[in-house]
């Protein structure tokens, strides 16, 4: 059994935690009631739970085990996971779906902004509405599961999934989560909340071994996974990796002792996909569903069964929670409501409003934005991601979309007729034809085909004219093992490393227009004659591939155009990109490409360019101060477009905050020099930054970021005032005044941070986000916000007695508009109710 001999320490400190439980998450938005999906309508007996043992009871152990393993969908709509049910006893096929961003099947469905972008709107209500979309988008494509949200923390900042996710703060985490779940829920569609616990990165994510001490673990990563299950989440997906030496899918500790024993989750726990490692020790931790075979929940069960190496009885267990969660949502007795249709209209609407919403306008100076008057006809739209639209990172967050137009649409659009609206390249992402004079033979590399069962090799020359770097790129359709192998002076050019990250693509940069892969690599070529051969087979489908590059010339000539365009224009709209997906980590934090010479060069030209990051996570910006304004877009769901179009011309005044810190650079944040702690050594990685996550790791180091926590900027200004504060039970209220005092409508989060209790002899965050509110306010208009901040927001782990404590005494509270732009502060004694 893996990790066995480690396991004990797990069990030693997760094993006391589960004993000895812990207390509530405050919601947000509280509605309790409402939060656990669709109840059964009252209806004569039995009950849900005799319903169920009944069930089980009728079944064959060949019948329990299929609930409990995936299997292929003879009807498959194209979704991640399928159960087959057992027809004869009216229990229905499961489709499981991912995902995070919107449904991910064969079909269109809405491409919602990237999670990171919903969570900058600092807005549970608008979390309510991203889950309602997907959830009735889920139900009208014929599905049952959701695999979503997800809701590990941002740890650091070259994990591939962070734009999945919400932000590095378990606070806001906890209560975005709850209600996209609420939304996702009262559709109907059952949510399964992932990946439990402290996947927080892709790098080795199938085996890396998480060493987290337990206050770590309590305080950061799991609030957000307690506030699902506490908001009725009917599945939890295990994560990949170890924690503490036992695979989180295996880990008794966490499946069994803080889910279930201290939290209560009553529903089912399912791998991630082949994430399970055995069948008697995982079941009997408290796993409950292989996906998305069986593997080792199929036939191996059964025997095992069989054998009496596993009692049937933990069988029923797994069988029953699986069942009580269909119950729930009306599956078992055809409860369910009927499928909606799809209602793409709203389902766009909200992709427009959230991604409008989370823009985050990071700088604005000389006036850049919002474009008016002759700066709003006269504009140079720059960069390949201008013309193409960026929807959604890649993965199994990625979404096919209804539809998505460019950004240099919707501009042109709207500036109107008889504005001048220019597109230059800037960057070439998908490379130019390599001329078929540098090749001997002259045989070109473009647009080959191979049909199927065919070879085709060509064994020649490149001549190159000056030294110089070259970046190839190769375009080839067909899974990624066949694609074509291109020696270079016999060095392979795009070698396929296992592991998943060859298996997933990016985004819209890493995928051509005419639907083929697209793989890039930088070489260093000296002037003279290179071998060149180009191996490819057709395989079942055949092969269609390209080979081109772009070198110094070229993208001297595409920053010259985009320079000359920008020298043209009033404006200049400058799209960066950064192509991220699950499988793999970025491993600089720098835009890829050539892209930040380009932004150099453009806005020395035109310092009244505003650039508009379609980046997954943070970005280091060299060039900052050069430009006129930065707005961050992430992954803007299909609607991106227009949001960003509606932000950059002020008919939408930003009102997105960063939920998460933006280092200077690869060296100024809480991963840097420290490889135990990232990317992790001989496949074990410490959490040795402990509680100091995110913003809490820059304030306990005085380091300076480049943006912090919280930081978001309006076209209008707001003033605060009048901060009184006073207990309300064990906790907190601050209540004060936000005036808007500039000449536009916008909104603004008033942000509430609390410093550390004396009372606790524990290192304590600075300063740590303890509620939040999110105000509309019109020109001039004032109001009185009112924030509560419940105990538990007030306390820390206790590692000795395994439960949360209260920081008693004098405590400061800051009120501002960012992590380090206070406004307000007061100091009040905490004390305990009564
Ligand atoms: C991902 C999960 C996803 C699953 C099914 C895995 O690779 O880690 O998040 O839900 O695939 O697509």
């Amino acid at each position: 059994m893996p990790g066995a001999l480690s396991r004990r320490s797990a069990l030693s400190f997760l094993g006391a935690m589960a004993a000895a439980g812990g207390g509530g998450w405050p919601a947000a938005a509280a509605e309790p009631d409402t939060a656990a999906g669709p109840r059964p309508a009252p209806g004569p007996a039995p009950g849900p739970a005799a319903r169920v043992d009944t069930l089980i009871g009728r079944m064959t152990l060949e019948e329990k085990v299929s609930l409990l393993h995936g299997a292929k969908d003879p009807l498959s709509l194209g979704q991640a996971g399928y159960t087959p049910g057992v027809p004869r006893l009216g229990i229905p096929p499961l489709r499981l779906a991912d995902g995070p961003a919107g449904v991910r099947v064969a079909r269109h469905a809405t491409a919602l902004p990237a999670p990171v972008l919903l969570a900058s709107a600092f807005d549970p209500a608008l979390a309510r509405e991203y889950g309602r979309t997907i959830g009735r988008e889920g139900r009208a494509l014929g599905q049952d599961v959701l695999l979503s949200p997800m809701v590990n923390l941002i740890r650091t900042p070259y994990a591939g999934r962070d734009f999945e996710t919400f932000g590095e703060d378990p606070l806001l985490t906890s209560q975005l989560v709850a209600e996209e779940i609420r939304g996702i829920q009262g559709e109907g569609l059952i949510a399964a909340v992932k990946h439990f616990a402290l996947n927080n990165q892709e790098h080795e994510r199938e085996s890396i071994d998480v060493v987290v001490d337990e206050r770590t673990l309590r305080e950061m990563e799991l609030p957000g996974f307690e506030s699902a299950v506490r908001a009725g989440a009917g599945a939890v997906m295990g994560a990949y990796n170890k924690v503490n030496g036992a695979f989180a899918c295996e880990s008794g500790p966490l499946l069994t002792g803080v889910l279930r024993t201290d939290w209560g989750f009553d529903g089912w726990v399912m791998t991630d996909w082949h994430a399970a490692h055995s069948t008697a020790a995982a079941l009997g931790a408290g796993l409950d569903m292989e996906m998305p075979d069986g593997e080792y929940f199929g036939e191996a069960l059964r025997k095992a069964v069989a054998d009496g190496a596993v009692p049937e009885a933990q069988v029923d267990r797994a069988v029953g929670r699986v069942l009580t969660v269909m119950d729930r949502f009306g599956l078992l007795d055809g409860g369910a409501p009927p499928r909606p249709g799809r209602d793409p209209g709203a389902g766009a609407r909200t992709a427009l409003k959230i991604a409008t919403a989370g823009g985050v306008l990071l700088r604005n100076e000389r006036g850049t934005l919002p474009l008016t008057g002759p700066a709003a006809r006269s504009i140079a739209v720059v960069g390949p991601t201008g013309a193409i639209p960026f929807v959604s990172g890649g993965g199994s967050a990625h979404v096919v979309p209804d539809h998505a137009a460019s950004p240099l649409e919707t501009i042109r659009e709207r500036a109107g007729e008889g504005a001048r609206v220019d597109h230059a390249l800037g960057e070439d992402v998908f490379g130019k034809t390599i001329p078929a004079t540098a090749l001997s033979p002259a045989t070109g590399l473009e647009e080959r085909k191979v049909a199927a069962g065919k070879s085709w090799t060509y064994d020649g020359t490149l001549t190159v004219d000056e030294s110089d770097e070259w970046t190839f790129v190769l375009h080839f359709s067909g899974p990624p093992t066949g694609r074509p192998k291109v020696l270079l002076d016999d060095e392979e050019l795009f070698p396929f490393r296992a592991g998943l990250g060859e298996y997933f693509t990016g985004g819209f940069v890493s995928t051509t227009p005419d639907g083929l892969a697209v793989r890039r690599t930088a070489v260093a070529l000296t002037a003279g004659k290179h071998r060149l051969k180009v191996t490819a087979k057709g395989g079942s489908e055949g092969l269609a591939f390209r080979l081109r590059r772009t070198t110094s010339a070229t993208r001297a000539a595409d920053v010259a155009e985009a320079v000359r365009a920008a020298r043209a224009a009033h404006r200049v709209v400058l799209f960066a990109y950064e192509d991220a997906t699950e499988g793999r980590d970025r491993t600089t934090i720098a835009l890829p490409g050539h892209q930040n010479a380009l932004i150099t060069a453009v806005t020395e030209a035109n310092p009244h360019t505003t650039v508009v990051l379609n980046t997954s996570s943070c970005t280091a910006m060299p060039w900052l101060e050069r430009t006129g304004a930065v707005l961050q877009m992430y992954y803007p769901g299909q609607e991106g477009a227009a949001a960003t179009t509606a932000l950059l011309f002020g008919d939408a005044n930003p009102s997105g905050w960063l939920t998460q810190t933006f280092p200077v650079s690869d060296d100024r944040h809480p991963m840097a020099g420290d490889p135990r702690r990232y990317p992790g050594v001989d496949g074990r990685e410490e959490y040795s930054e402990g509680i100091h996550v995110g913003y809490r790791w820059y304030d306990a180091e005085g380091v300076r970021p480049l943006f912090p926590f919280g930081h978001g900027l309006s076209y209008t200004t707001f003033a605060y005032a009048g901060l009184r504060l006073r207990r309300h039970g064990s906790g907190l209220e601050a209540a004060f005044t936000v005036r808007n005092t500039g000449r536009r409508a916008g909104a603004e989060v008033a942000q509430v941070y609390v410093g550390p209790s004396p009372d606790l002899p524990l290192t304590q965050a600075e300063r740590a986000l303890a509620g939040y509110r999110r105000v509309h306010l019109r020109p001039g208009e004032a109001r009185t916000v009112t924030v509560r901040m419940a105990a538990r927001t007030l306390s820390s782990w206790d590692t000795e007695r395994h439960r949360w404590v209260l920081g008693t005494g004098p405590r400061t509270v800051e009120v501002g508009s960012s992590s380090r732009d206070p406004r307000l502060r007061g100091r009040i004694e905490v004390r305990h109710r009564g």
